[in-house]
């Protein structure tokens, strides 16, 4: 259960629980559901008219539903009725900023810090120009970390070019740690390794390296895990941006941060620049569409076409659950316009996967083929749960007697019968969108997984 759900259920017991209305509020805004979060927190406040919090709360989500101005004035008015309210300064800096208004952003940032100084916040320091460091932000590239030695991280810093420089990675996966999936490996391999393994043939044959290539599929089938064992395969560089950092985005409302993410990826090509849940940033909602985000969008889409600077050798790769919810302006060629649709496995895959679970765990001598024709319709991610649910039960068990207790086919199998294949509900909404809303053979793909066509 997702952390929103188990609120809401926290909720319906007791509806008028202030912290968990607050908490709640902030999981909506979490998830993106503006409407619901600024629910909450006027129900906040119908039970304590006067909780700050939630004023603040409403204030921070004018802003993101594009009503800035209105945003700026609620809070100047908070801190005008309470000029000790540290967190109204901070937020006030941060609508003035995202406004353009820098120098009173910083200003009132400072006032935010001297009342509590635990407020500080590195990255809005640097993009409020107070501190020494402010034109790392808009260079980018690998020589900050000698400029700056003196690497005081913190968590708010997370998008930082510094802070990325660490991300610049190639991890330690590759495609032997992914089970299966052999079709999808070569389609990367064509897509993605070997142009960027022979970019002089490729630019003798005049074709660019560049462009995006967007993976989509049910979750849990390893969409992430792919992506991660790609960079491995390939000597090139890895920029990876997790969901919670686009939601960072988002919510700092901050273009030039998307800017810094692809000059990163420019200063290391070729590299692959990898977003995983897209959506989140690149989605077709039209809440969205009319807020602050459309700007991000478009700067996203600008980035994306190299109308901000040399694309060459830089690779767009995006994951997505919900391909539905993308822009249909991502799709356009040269933005995402290779498209890889990730299944669950087939009984082979499965095999493959229950033999790379296996390897990490005292077994009996497993019957594998067994297993894998009693997980049709499993994921990856519900193989490895029946390995894990199966393993803690044979652990407490070894502890109770003192001695390895190897898990067996039929403990697993029993697991399995309580497992509940968690890909079914994503065919159900894509088969709609595939029937319905295929335009240009989009789910070609999930049709055909379905026997519906081809
Ligand atoms: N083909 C696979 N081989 C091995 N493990 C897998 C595979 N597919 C999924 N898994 C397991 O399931 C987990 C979740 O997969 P993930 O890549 O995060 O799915 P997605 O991004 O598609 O939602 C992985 O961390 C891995 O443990
Ligand atoms: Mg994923």
């Amino acid at each position: 259960m997702s952390k929103l759900q188990s609120l809401r259920e926290a909720l319906a017991v007791s509806p008028a629980n202030v912290p968990l209305l607050m908490l709640y509020a902030q999981a909506c805004i979490d998830e993106l559901s503006f409407d619901e979060a600024r629910r909450a927190y006027e129900q906040v406040l119908v039970q304590e008219p006067e909780r700050v919090e939630a004023k603040l709360g409403i204030a921070q989500l004018l802003q993101l539903t594009g009503h800035l101005s209105e945003a700026i004035v609620r809070t100047e008015a908070l801190v005008q009725a309470d000029p000790k309210l540290a967190e109204g300064w901070l937020l006030l800096s941060r609508l003035e900023l995202a406004d353009g208004d820098r120098r009173s952003a910083a200003e009132h940032y400072q006032k935010a810090l001297q009342l509590r100084p635990a407020l500080k916040d590195n990255a809005l320091e640097k993009l409020v120009g107070l501190s020494g460091r402010a034109a790392a932000t808009a260079a980018g590239g690998s020589t900050e970390k000698e400029r700056w030695p003196d690497d005081e991280d913190d968590y708010n810093d997370e998008l930082s070019a510094e802070r990325l420089l660490d991300e610049v990675s190639r991890p330690a996966i590759s495609f032997a740690d992914v089970g299966g999936m052999e079709e999808v490996k070569e389609e990367i391999r064509m897509k993605i390794i070997y142009p960027l393994q022979n970019r002089d043939l490729f630019r003798a044959y005049g074709k660019k390296l560049g462009g995006g290539v967007l993976l989509y599929g049910p979750p849990g089938c390893g969409k992430t895990l792919i992506s991660q064992a790609t960079a491995g395969e390939i000597r090139s560089n890895f920029i990876s941006v997790a969901l919670h950092q686009i939601l960072d985005l988002y919510i700092g409302n901050s273009e030039k941060n998307l800017h810094q993410l692809f000059q990163l990826a420019r200063d290391h090509a070729p590299a692959i620049l990898f977003f995983d849940e897209v959506d989140a940033l690149a989605a077709d909602r039209k809440d969205l569409r009319e807020s602050g985000m459309r700007t991000l969008i478009n700067q996203f889409l600008a980035e994306m076409d190299g109308n901000v600077a040399n694309n060459e050798g830089i690779l767009i790769l995006g994951a997505t659950n919900a391909p539905w919810h993308l822009d249909a302006a991502f799709r356009r060629p040269g933005r995402f316009d290779r498209i890889i649709f990730i299944p669950p496995p087939d009984e082979d895959a499965r095999i493959a996967i229950i033999e790379l679970m296996a390897k990490e765990k005292p077994v009996e001598r497993l019957d594998v083929a067994l297993l894998a024709r009693k997980t049709k319709g499993f994921s990856g991610a519900d193989i490895k749960a029946m390995f894990d649910v199966t393993t803690e039960q044979a652990l407490s068990r070894a502890m109770r007697e003192g001695r390895v207790i190897p898990l067996t086919t039929e403990d697993l199998l029993q697991t399995a019968r309580d497992l509940r294949p968690s890909a079914k509900a994503w065919f159900e909404s894509a088969k709609n969108y595939a029937l319905y809303a295929n335009q240009s053979g989009f789910y070609d793909d999930v049709l055909s997984f379905l026997n519906l066509r081809k």
